[in-house]
């Protein structure tokens, strides 16, 4: 630095302009309603911490020992003996993390496996691993669909399927939840020789509700449509071999790609895409979210690989967990809670709270009467509902429902919801 040319300090604050703008003020609206909630006294739903995990279905929160009744932990694989040890040893291995992309050297023997395992899994020729769900949507949806290409979506997406849709270029046609009709009059609408993509959820997070894939699945074919699912909240669970709705609805073989998570049944974080399209492996090289970033961690694939593996023989689970949501959602109805299906569809029972604040004082009293579920309010959910959503998990045992149901019962009194 030469002498005499005077250098600001570095800790003196830029003079600010009158007419800039805080970029921050779009949020204010959103930081009223959060700090309005939590004058009242009310515990906020949105920051608790695990301090310690017991199991799938138990942890300490605020020093009490709680029972999960809101994680995505359906199949109970995170403590599964099989799947820890193929961690520890491919710590041990290859080391804690790859640094690189897939396409670079992120590419590890346990990436292969992982793949060869979701390929078996859904008897598939491709499966591609993402580092997670969200970006397995991001970057396939926007991969695949571009400029005069039109995506035809039930209007309750994920928001990993609208960020899809947003970065890519192709039109984008939202119908109804769940209405075969309205999809087909967006259908009709469309150029008969323009690109086409439906996507469509097995299970709608938010209420728990299945589409009705068979009925859609034929109109987006009538219509010369491609066809991609997310079964983020199937996968493991649902249809005999726990392939998901498409499989459950007999259209498995009828859909071009299958999107998925590893953060929930699986258990460990990830996503991928399996499909049997020929041209499938080019998305190799033309997937931005897939290149430009870091793979998983050896641990990581190693572990989804065995929980995967050993999903496919989990029918016992399978069977024990529909019992589960079963016994959950005929208690809670009993009980005079307004659920969010008529049927239980999923391992997804939703509370249908009458407002926020109702909803967050329940939410406290569960808490502090040793239940956690998910607190869910607009704009994630649909219809501005604000739900208490509960999922189970197949190692939720009988007793433990019934001890849920108890709790649901003195928190409902304890603030004047039944
Ligand atoms: C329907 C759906 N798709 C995708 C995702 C994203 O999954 P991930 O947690 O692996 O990013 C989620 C996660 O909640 C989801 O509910």
């Amino acid at each position: 630095m030469s002498e005499g040319i005077s250098q600001p300090d570095q800790r003196e604050p830029i003079e600010a302009h009158a007419g800039d703008k805080d970029l921050f003020s779009k949020f204010d609206d959103i930081i009223a309603l959060r700090e309005g909630l939590l004058a009242t006294g009310q515990t906020d739903p949105f920051n608790l911490v695990m301090e310690k995990v017991l199991s799938p279905t138990r942890a300490i929160c605020n020093g009490r020992e709680t029972i999960l009744l809101g994680t995505y932990n359906y199949m109970g694989m995170t403590f599964d003996p099989d799947v820890v040890e193929a961690g520890k040893q491919a710590l041990a291995d290859f080391g804690t993390g790859t640094t690189g992309s897939r396409v670079l050297n992120g590419t590890y023997q346990g990436h292969k496996e992982c793949e060869e395992a979701l390929r078996d899994f859904y008897e598939m020729d491709h499966a591609m691993v993402f580092s997670t769900g969200y970006q397995a949507n991001l970057g396939i949806i926007s991969t695949i669909a571009g400029k005069g290409d039109y995506i035809i979506l039930d209007i309750d997406s994920h928001a990993s399927i609208w960020d899809g849709c947003a970065m890519g270029n192709a039109e984008v046609v939202p119908f109804k939840h769940n209405d075969i009709e309205a999809m087909e009059k967006r259908l009709k609408r469309i150029p008969e020789d323009a690109g086409k993509l439906v996507i469509l959820e097995g299970v709608y997070s938010m209420l728990g509700d299945v589409a009705p894939l068979k009925e859609m699945v034929a109109v987006a074919k009538k219509y010369g449509a491609m066809v991609l699912v997310d079964e983020a909240h199937s996968m493991g669970f649902i249809g005999d071999n726990g392939r998901g709705v498409v499989e459950d609805a007999g259209v498995i073989d009828d859909v071009d790609f299958i999107i998925g998570t590893f953060s929930k049944s699986v258990g460990t974080v990830g996503g991928f895409c399996v499909s049997n399209h020929p041209k499938f492996e080019i998305m190799r090289l033309v997937c931005r979210p897939y290149v430009f970033t870091a793979s998983l961690p050896p641990s990581v694939v190693a572990t989804a690989a065995t929980s995967i593996r050993k999903l496919m023989h989990g029918s016992n689970k399978r069977a024990h967990l529909w019992e589960n949501s079963k016994n959950l959602h005929k208690g809670l109805r009993d009980l005079g809670f307004k659920l969010g299906t008529e049927e239980p569809q999923s391992a997804i029972i939703a509370v249908i709270m009458p407002d926020l604040q109702q909803g967050a004082a329940m939410w406290e009293a569960l808490i502090k009467n040793g239940l956690y579920v998910n607190l869910a309010r607009p704009p994630a959910t649909p219809a501005n509902m604000t739900l208490l959503r509960c999922s189970l998990c197949a190692e939720h045992s009988e007793e433990e429902v019934a001890q849920i149901l108890d709790i649901f019962e003195k928190s409902g009194k304890e603030i004047g919801i039944i």
